[in-house]
């Protein structure tokens, strides 16, 4: 095994980084742009029904690609890849800013499935603005801006442990 034999399917972004988390990184702008049209169509152009879709669908996809990465990074861990050696430990920098990241990711998986339920029992179907909206509003509005935080703090990870 040579020193940069790490565990693991390489990605294709030139960094360290294995495959799965190249993929997540990107899809996490995908999740943005769209995360941010479902807020604009349900804001500004009262597409409720769409919005409950694109949410529902969003948060399906998400699922499914955090368990693939998740199973990914137990079979064959992080740490020399993000030590840059195999058998590395990664710098101090690389944890705290795990931490930061893991902090928003777990709210955000928590906070997610309370949105949708909640809203799911009690917006009319098909949804339109009722008394839980003041509920939803503030709410969602939160669990989005965790979902931005945890994208952000995500992708500081990356390139902490993975590029620099
Ligand atoms: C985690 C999932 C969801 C997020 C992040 C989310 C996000 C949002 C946000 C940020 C707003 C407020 C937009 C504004 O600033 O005015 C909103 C409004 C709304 N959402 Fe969601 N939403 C989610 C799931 C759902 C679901 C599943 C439904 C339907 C069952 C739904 C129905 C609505 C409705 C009807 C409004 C309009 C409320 C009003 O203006 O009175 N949302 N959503």
């Amino acid at each position: 095994m040579s020193e940069h034999d790490f565990p693991g399917i390489d990605g294709f972004l030139g960094t360290r980084a294995t495959l799965m988390l190249d993929l997540l990184v990107l899809a996490m702008f995908a999740v943005m742009l769209v995360l941010g049209w479902s807020v604009y169509q349900v804001r500004y152009r009262r597409r409720y029904q769409l919005h409950k879709w694109v949410q529902i669908t969003l948060a399906a996809i998400l699922l499914i690609t955090v368990a693939m990465f998740e199973i990914d990074i137990r079979l064959h861990g992080w740490e020399s890849r993000a030590a840059g050696s195999v058998g590395g430990s990664p710098a101090a920098i690389v944890w705290y800013s795990l931490y930061v990241h893991l902090v928003f990711a777990l709210t955000t998986v928590l906070l997610w499935p309370v949105v949708i339920v909640l809203a799911l029992r009690n917006f009319p179907n098909p949804p339109r603005p009722s008394l839980h909206s003041r509920i939803h509003v503030p709410l969602a509005r939160l669990a989005a801006a965790d979902m931005v935080m945890t994208a952000v703090t995500g992708w500081i990870f990356y390139y902490v442990a993975f590029v620099r």
